[in-house]
């Protein structure tokens, strides 16, 4: 960025005040852009913007456990003031009433000490342990079952009862039970959904649950919610919730083989793709391309983003995620490619196409 700024200065000539202005704004113009770009349309993500019930039960103890704890910090500022500004007991401080300094004390402590703990923790504690067993219910029970699998740094999406792959974007059905079995390929991940419930560990070699139902359509976004490396800033996902018709629709899509319009996109795509090494590490379902090291691309057209929930998925951001993805994503394991600028526009075309 600060190479751009410079090059906008060396081609308009010295700079004017104004100028300046304009060439220093830059920086946080992208900045806000890359920051929209980074939402894709989606929901601002909250916890206490609940859009399913697990969520709202979670938002709801955590405001009434705000309300709890509001009340003692206010009781305990009271009792904290009032002495400073009632003056101190003559009796107390003389010791002259020794006897009743002690009963005041004693009683103080019991109020205090056991009587005011027992009547905030208690209720709280139990209301705590019936969310999460309502919650742990949630995610056992019949429902339509998503896989994710945790990568660094991406989210692998499997749908087993409808043969539905894909990746970084994850499908339901409004108003429908969905169990998401996770788990993790490396390191420890976590799946979190802040407006949807959760957030879940990944963990290797076991596989967690958390059941979700959401209210409304909508996109909502995802996080890595455990340390994991490098890039677990740049894990995202975007949950899209849809009308069931309209849910049954993608998976079905997602479930069909690459069906390029194009034939001859598609031919070109796959020489170039095998020929430079992509299908090492890429599937392509219907073509040869089996890699299983990067995330699965028969539908990678159809996706909004790139890099996991990073860039929007269009020319640009494909071209540049293609040649060099370090760039964008350092630290990822797909290494620069260097390439002539047909095979990256035969590439790009073909990447387009498998929607
Ligand atoms: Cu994956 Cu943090």
């Amino acid at each position: 960025m600060r190479s751009l700024v410079r090059h906008a200065r060396t081609v308009s000539g010295p700079a004017s005040p104004r100028r300046r202005r304009s060439a220093t704004a830059a920086p946080s113009l992208a900045l806000l852009a890359t920051l929209a770009l980074g939402a894709c349309g989606s929901r601002p993500s909250s916890t206490l913007d609940p859009r399913s019930p697990s969520a709202r039960e979670i938002a709801e103890l955590w405001w009434v456990m705000l309300g709890f704890g509001g009340a003692v910090w206010l009781l305990v500022t009271l009792l904290l003031v009032w002495p400073a500004v009632r003056g101190r007991r003559r009796d107390i401080d003389t010791g002259a009433d020794t006897d009743t300094a002690e009963r005041f004390g004693r009683r103080w402590m019991a109020w205090g000490g056991i009587v005011l703990p027992v009547v905030v923790v208690f209720p709280l504690s139990l209301w705590s342990v019936s969310v999460i067993d309502r919650q742990e219910g949630r995610a056992t029970r019949d429902a339509l079952v998503v896989e994710v699998v945790g990568h660094r740094f991406w989210w692998e999406v499997r749908y087993p009862e409808l043969g539905a792959v894909t990746a970084n974007e994850v499908h339901v059905p409004v108003g429908t039970d969905v169990r998401f079995e996770l788990t993790t390929d490396d390191v420890i991940h976590s799946f979190w959904a802040p407006n949807l419930g959760g957030k879940v560990d990944m963990i290797p070699g076991e596989v967690t649950e958390l059941g979700i139902s959401v209210d409304e359509p909508g996109t909502y976004r995802g996080f890595c919610a455990e340390f994991c490396g490098v890039q677990h800033a740049k894990m995202r996902l975007l949950v899209v919730a849809q009308e069931p018709e309209e849910f049954e629709e993608w998976a079905a899509s997602m479930a069909a083989d690459a069906t390029p319009a194009d034939a001859e996109v598609a031919a070109a795509g796959e020489d170039v793709f095998s020929e430079v090494g992509c299908a090492g590490c890429h599937t392509v379902r219907g073509t040869g391309a089996e890699g299983d090291v990067g995330p699965d691309l028969t539908h990678v057209g159809s996706r909004r983003t790139l890099g996991a929930g990073i860039v929007e998925n269009d020319r640009g951001h494909l071209g540049g995620w293609i040649s060099n993805s370090q760039s964008i994503k350092p630290g990822n394991l797909m290494p620069p490619m260097v390439l002539e600028p047909d095979e990256l526009r035969t590439l790009i075309d073909y990447m387009e196409a498998l929607e």
